[in-house]
């Protein structure tokens, strides 16, 4: 599940990853994300469509999935943890919390973002929950402001792909 966040242009790498390590994958996007990422490679690459509106009759079904959510956007954090789901990728994840399904949250956000009170309280939710926010030490490290974009390609989206794998009782192998 990929966000409207600086590296989500990137996302074909982790794409990548899971696949070489024996994952299927589905792309999701949330509607502000579909801008930042090519739509067309990624169908490629995974051999099936990228999401970000809800199934019509006839449409092919999302496999029942454990799930990536990176980057995740301040945005995003912010509503998940509050239980808002106003697009599909929200509805997805939401859901998936409540089931049970390991679900990772790789973020990428600024250190005024992660500075604010909500997104502080937001994070501490989503563990209490038992969802893994990789935020911190370690983890992903917040970047000052303006600084994102020269940051895109050292985004760790190999960190979300080992903890998912480590949590899942599906991992391939
Ligand atoms: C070029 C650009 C880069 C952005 N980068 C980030 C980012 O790195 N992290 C973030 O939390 N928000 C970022 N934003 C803001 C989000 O895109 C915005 O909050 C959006 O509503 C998030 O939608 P989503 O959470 O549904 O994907 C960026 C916006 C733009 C236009």
């Amino acid at each position: 599940m990929v966000c409207a966040a600086g590296p989500a242009s990137g996302v074909g790498t982790l794409v990548r990853l899971a696949r070489n390590r024996g994952w299927v994958v589905q792309v999701m996007a949330t509607p502000a994300a579909v801008a930042h990422i090519d739509v067309e490679a990624l169908e490629e690459q995974t051999g099936r469509p990228v999401r970000s509106q809800h199934r019509v009759p006839g449409d092919l079904r999302s496999p029942k999935a454990d799930a990536i959510i990176a980057p995740a956007t301040f945005n995003t954090i912010n509503k998940l943890a509050n239980g808002i789901a106003d697009n599909y990728v929200l509805d997805v994840a939401n859901e998936a919390i409540g089931l049970g399904v390991p679900t990772v949250i790789l973020p990428f956000v600024n250190s005024a973002y992660a500075a604010r009170a909500p997104f502080r309280r937001s994070v501490e939710q989503l563990r209490d929950e038992g969802v893994p926010v990789l935020l911190g030490p370690g983890a992903f490290e917040p970047h000052e402001a303006g600084t994102g974009a020269a940051l895109r390609s050292g985004f760790p989206w190999q960190l979300a792909m080992d903890h998912v794998e480590k949590s899942s009782p599906r991992a391939p192998g």
